[in-house]
């Protein structure tokens, strides 16, 4: 068992002993509600020093996984959790978010309405084919546009005054978000694109504005952060890790099999950045330099999958710390920057159905593509992916179940507690959970039903339109998406009958 897997069930240990120590507290024996008190102080302290010892780059993940289809099991598996491994090191950087959110956020919002008309004029100045209104959208879709660097890259680092708190050059912006597309279309891949990368900053930006978070950071963090978004998948070739080890590829010997694509990624990015026509940083100061690079390279390696189940262990315990006032609410600021990371990373099936499935069937697309190499190059008969036999609303059903709801959950949890204490600090005293909806959580739920009911009355093969490239029969899909949003419309109003019927 991993350090991970004892870090859960030791959390839902103490939440137990905590419930019962409450239920017990009006009239139980005081004697006994005492000691229960004890054994749940006991208890928070351990989970505090094992979250301490757990630090970010711990590969110490395994998920859970109950799904009857043995070959996305072993895709979840693979993808998203590694094999248990001894580490030494403790985590030496612990540190109090409120103690950052007193140090920065001030300062941040004056900063951020001194520049505001700035921002206004940028697309106007700069011919950009949107303005950062639309960028602030969840919905928004950035496979409807061209050259999607240019105009996010400018756009977001401007509402987060990058641009000109680190003195960047336009023109050397430009170069820089035009290298980039270079790298992100060096392999032709059908996913992890420009298209992808872009994406992954508009939807961390999103992630930003949507909850108190801006104010939460330091201007280092939120720059190293969104510049980490947009690098994060730099030259990826299309191919997973798990292949690259297993081809015995040139990155894989380079990188020792330790998170092949994302060394590289982090790498080959800061090599362009030596190009002095693309290094948008060479006026940062050399100290500030340094910390950016170590939070960039950070970020980026988190974004191997085989860190998901660590980050959201961590992330949750920091939930139950927030959520029972414990004796030593803290959370590591960089665990919160690589959850947002990771989150925006997987986002694509939280968006709305029509943005979701282009993305859902470009990686596929991409999956299929190294099955077909498995079974050509290296007569692999079980590729993990097979164009022919994968079935893919099982695999989205899957990817959705295990992986992005329970990274949506727990970071809705904590987005709502740390705006509420944000919120707080600035005396709106009256603020309260449920004030707040966060724009990912009817798509999540739609698209999730959206494919059981496929998987329950449809025809798979008039779902598929084409098999190579993979084409899915988009007008086809639409029936479920509406027969989903009756279901959950029904579901929504027996909820509130049964809570109208429990409250009266
Ligand atoms: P990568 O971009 O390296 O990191 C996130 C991973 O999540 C991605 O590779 C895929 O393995 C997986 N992923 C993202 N979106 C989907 C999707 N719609 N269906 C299945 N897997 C996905």
């Amino acid at each position: 068992m991993t350090t991970v897997n004892i870090l859960g069930r030791l959390r839902i240990a103490t939440e137990q002993v905590r419930k019962v120590q409450s239920s017990l507290a009006k009239d139980g024996p005081p004697d006994q509600v005492e000691i229960l008190g004890k054994v749940g102080k006991e208890l928070d302290g351990i989970l505090y020093n094992l979250v301490d010892i757990l630090s970010d780059d711990t590969r110490q993940s395994e998920i859970n996984i109950t799904s009857n289809d043995g070959q996305i099991s072993k895709w979840l598996e693979q993808t998203f959790s590694s094999k248990p491994q001894r580490s030494t090191t403790a985590a030496s950087r612990f540190e109090s978010i409120k103690a950052v959110i007193q140090a920065s956020s001030f300062v941040n919002a004056l900063q951020r309405q001194v520049r505001q008309n700035a921002k206004e004029r940028l697309s106007a100045v700069l011919d950009l084919p949107v303005d950062i209104y639309k960028l602030n959208l969840w919905s928004f879709n950035m496979m409807e546009y061209d050259e999607p660097f240019v105009f996010s890259i400018l756009l977001i680092f401007d509402a987060h005054d990058i641009i000109s708190r680190y003195h960047i050059d336009i023109e050397t912006l430009k170069n820089f978000c035009r290298a980039l597309t270079d790298g992100y279309q060096k392999y032709q891949t059908p996913y992890h694109n420009d298209f992808h990368g872009a994406d992954v900053l508009q939807t961390t930006h999103c992630l930003l504005i949507k909850s108190s978070l801006m104010n939460v950071f330091t201007q280092i963090e939120i720059a190293a952060l969104l510049f980490s978004a947009a690098i994060h998948d730099y030259e990826h070739p299309g191919l997973n890790n798990g292949y690259l080890v297993k081809t015995k590829n040139d990155l894989a010997l380079i990188y020792n099999d330790f998170s092949v694509l994302e060394n590289h990624h982090a790498s080959s990015m800061f090599k362009l950045l030596r190009d002095k026509r693309c290094n948008i940083w060479s006026n940062m100061d050399t100290n500030e330099y340094r910390t950016f690079r170590s939070l960039v390279i950070s970020l980026v390696l988190a974004t191997d999958m085989a860190n998901h189940a660590s980050l959201i262990e961590r992330m949750s315990t920091y939930f139950y710390f927030k959520e029972t006032n414990s004796t030593t609410p803290s959370a590591d600021s960089k665990t919160l920057l690589q959850t947002l990371l990771h989150a925006a990373d997987i986002s694509n099936a939280t968006k709305p159905w029509s943005v979701y499935i282009q993305s859902a069937e470009r990686i596929m697309e991409e999956f299929f593509i190294q099955g077909d190499l498995e079974k050509i190059n290296y007569e692999d008969r079980k590729p993990t992916f097979d164009r022919e036999s994968t079935d893919i609303v099982q695999l989205q059903i899957g990817f959705i179940t295990h992986i992005v709801h329970p990274t949506f959950d727990v970071l809705s949890k904590v987005l709502l507690i740390d705006s509420l204490d944000y919120a707080q600090k600035e005396s709106k005293a009256t603020t309260n959970l449920s004030n707040y909806t966060l724009p990912w959580q009817y798509d999540l739920q739609l698209n999730l039903e959206t494919w059981k009911q496929i998987s329950r009355n449809g025809d798979l093969k008039k779902m598929i339109a084409k098999r190579k490239p993979l084409k899915l029969n988009y007008d086809y899909l639409q029936e479920y998406v509406e027969k989903a949003k009756t279901v959950l419309r029904k579901r929504s109003q027996h909820d509130l009958l049964l809570n109208c019927a429990l409250s009266s």
